[in-house]
């Protein structure tokens, strides 16, 4: 699977020339408030680091691009396998213009059907700062439900990691119910 088309979104693999893309998607303080602190990524780290990753994640899930109705970028969705391809870590960033028109759940949702019907997964789990409540909200509307708030040691903790982090999950029997119902 390397295309994935929704109503309105195109999901397609990353590719070298993502540089520019999410070089511009990282250089957003409000994009990166509850990743960061608001702290953005220089070029070369998307370069050496960032792009890497994405590239890097090519198996059956994975990492996402992600191309609006005018085929403009707006960012990306990720299902990054934990342990094994049966776990896997749900996760977004998108662009400022794209928030508040549901693309992030339709995304979300997308990749998780996708997921659980093709490729073979049995758990989708999310976490973010408990104090994001626009990402906890798409991880509701996408079906998963609240497991735990647990805190984490930071080097450097962030505006409102007092209040940790939340972990949300959906099970591939509660999809199965959900899809059916
Ligand atoms: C989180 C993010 C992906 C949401 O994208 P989006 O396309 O706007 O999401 P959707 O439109 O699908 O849904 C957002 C929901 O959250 C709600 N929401 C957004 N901000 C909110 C806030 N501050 N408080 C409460 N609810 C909020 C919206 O009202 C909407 O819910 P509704 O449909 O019930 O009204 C986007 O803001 C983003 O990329 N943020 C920066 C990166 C990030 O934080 N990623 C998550 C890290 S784990």
């Amino acid at each position: 699977m390397n295309v994935l088309r929704t109503d309105r979104l195109l999901l397609r693999r990353f590719t070298p020339e993502d540089v520019d893309n999410l070089t511009e998607l990282d250089s957003d303080p409000a994009v990166t408030r509850y990743l960061t602190g608001g702290r953005t990524t220089p070029r070369e780290t998307v370069e050496t680091e960032i792009l890497p990753r994405h590239l890097a994640y090519r198996g059956p899930v994975g990492r996402w691009a992600a191309h609006d109705e005018t085929g403009a970028f707006i960012g990306w969705f990720a299902l990054d396998p934990r342990d094994d391809h049966t776990n896997v870590e749900l996760g977004y960033r998108l662009r400022a213009a794209a928030w508040g028109r549901g693309y992030a759940t339709e995304g979300s949702r997308a990749l998780v059907d996708a997921g659980f019907r093709d490729l073979g997964v049995l758990r989708v789990f999310a976490e973010t700062m408990a104090v994001n409540l626009g990402s906890r909200r798409v991880m509701e509307k996408t079906g998963l439900r609240y497991l735990r708030t647990f805190h984490l040691e930071w080097d450097d903790p962030i505006p409102g990691t007092e209040h940790g982090e939340v972990e949300y999950e959906l099970l591939r029997a509660d999809w199965a119910a959900q899809a059916g119902a």
